[in-house]
């Protein structure tokens, strides 16, 4: 079969053929009809990632959607998403015409944990791949911010990284979850203003030349004046801007470090404010919490009679070198491959 493969260390992966993965008990053959690709794939690929450098050769892809071909409990046809939270790391991914993955997911198998499940027929093959990672995120990080004390119900919301994919299913969910204005903050003026057609109420741009004082300020005029929760992908200076906009027992999530993985914070928003500090990463969470967060972000959709929205490049496989450098330099539309 046809797969993107990663051959060595710091080798971008490329189309190969390999063969066929065999099932296992208890595991089921799934043929993919659509594999999204995520931001975390570079990191794990270029050794950042916190379990350590991969195990070349592997197959890439975190996520993707099928159909069984063999299974244990699952009949051959049953349409399902794929789920490998590590690609490289003892297991292959998703970006292949074949991948295999236990239909009872090992959550103590914390590196490569895998999973399959079934899913509904509401979204084509291409838009349930792409709306997979981003859609659990957002939720997660917005919850997170409710577990630390926030209230989404009339809050005043900042996504930065609004341009990017998790950025943009969380304008729409922070919509969605009640807040009253939500503020979308990103670098690219274009993926801006489709943040603002998807539900955002403002939009910040990041200008590289901003002191932390002056993004601050932009934030706190764009929030109209309260800044209730922040979700931040990016670190750095961005994070010391949103944690002083942030107005009294506000809530800062950091899901990411896109642009520092250091950030020079004051503690003054912390002590004079109470603002809650808070991480989040989907990488711990189970593949129990992903999957149920997955459905209750598209059961909220559907019961205000909203479509989650996520602008989707289609790619074959055999593009996967180029892919690879639009994702690295982070191309703002979601990128998905049909194997
Ligand atoms: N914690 C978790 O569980 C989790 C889950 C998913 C993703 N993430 C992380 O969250 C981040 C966003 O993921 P995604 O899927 O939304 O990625 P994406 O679609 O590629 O978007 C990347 C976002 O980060 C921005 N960005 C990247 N580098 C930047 C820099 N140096 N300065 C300012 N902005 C920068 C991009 O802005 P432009 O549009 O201007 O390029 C864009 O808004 C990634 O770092 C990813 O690893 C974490």
């Amino acid at each position: 079969m046809r797969a993107a493969v990663v051959e060595a260390m710091g080798r971008p992966p490329a189309p190969t053929e390999v063969p066929e993965p065999r099932r296992r008990p208890g595991e089921a053959l799934v043929r993919i009809g659509a594999a999204a690709l995520n931001p975390v794939e570079l990191h794990i690929w270029n050794g950042h990632f916190f379990d350590g450098p991969p195990r070349p050769p592997y197959v890439i892809g975190l996520e993707g959607v099928g159909v069984v071909e063999e299974g244990e409990r699952l009949a051959p046809g049953t349409r399902v998403r794929v789920e490998f939270v590590h690609p490289g790391y003892g297991r292959d991914g998703a970006v292949a015409e074949y991948a295999v993955a236990p239909e009872e997911p090992d959550a103590s198998d914390r590196a490569s944990q895998a999973s399959v499940a079934p899913i509904g027929d509401q979204l084509d093959d291409t838009a349930a791949a792409a709306l997979g990672v981003p859609v659990f995120t957002a939720l997660m990080c917005l919850e997170r911010a409710e577990e630390a004390g926030a209230s989404l119900e009339g809050a005043h919301v900042l996504v930065i990284g609004a341009t990017g994919a998790v950025g943009m299913v969380a304008v729409q969910l922070a919509k969605l979850m009640g807040a009253a204005r939500v503020v979308a903050a990103g670098r690219n003026g274009e993926r801006l203003k489709r943040a603002l057609s998807l539900g955002a109420d403002a939009a910040v741009e990041l200008g590289d030349g901003l002191a932390p004082g002056e993004l601050r300020d932009r934030f706190a005029e764009a929030a109209g004046g309260r800044l209730d929760v922040a979700l931040d992908p990016l670190w750095g200076r961005s994070a010391r801007a949103a944690i002083d906009a942030i107005t009294r027992e506000g809530v800062y999530v950091s899901f990411g470090q896109a642009a520092s993985p250091v950030a020079e914070l004051s503690g003054i928003p912390l002590r004079n404010r109470r603002v809650t500090v808070v991480g989040h990463s989907g990488a711990w969470a189970t593949p129990e919490d992903r999957r149920t967060a997955l459905a209750r972000a598209f059961e909220l959709a559907g019961r205000r009679g909203a479509a989650l929205t996520l602008d989707t490049d289609e790619i074959a496989l055999e593009q996967i070198g180029d892919a690879w450098e639009w994702l690295s330099r982070s191309a703002g539309r979601k990128l998905v491959v049909k194997p």
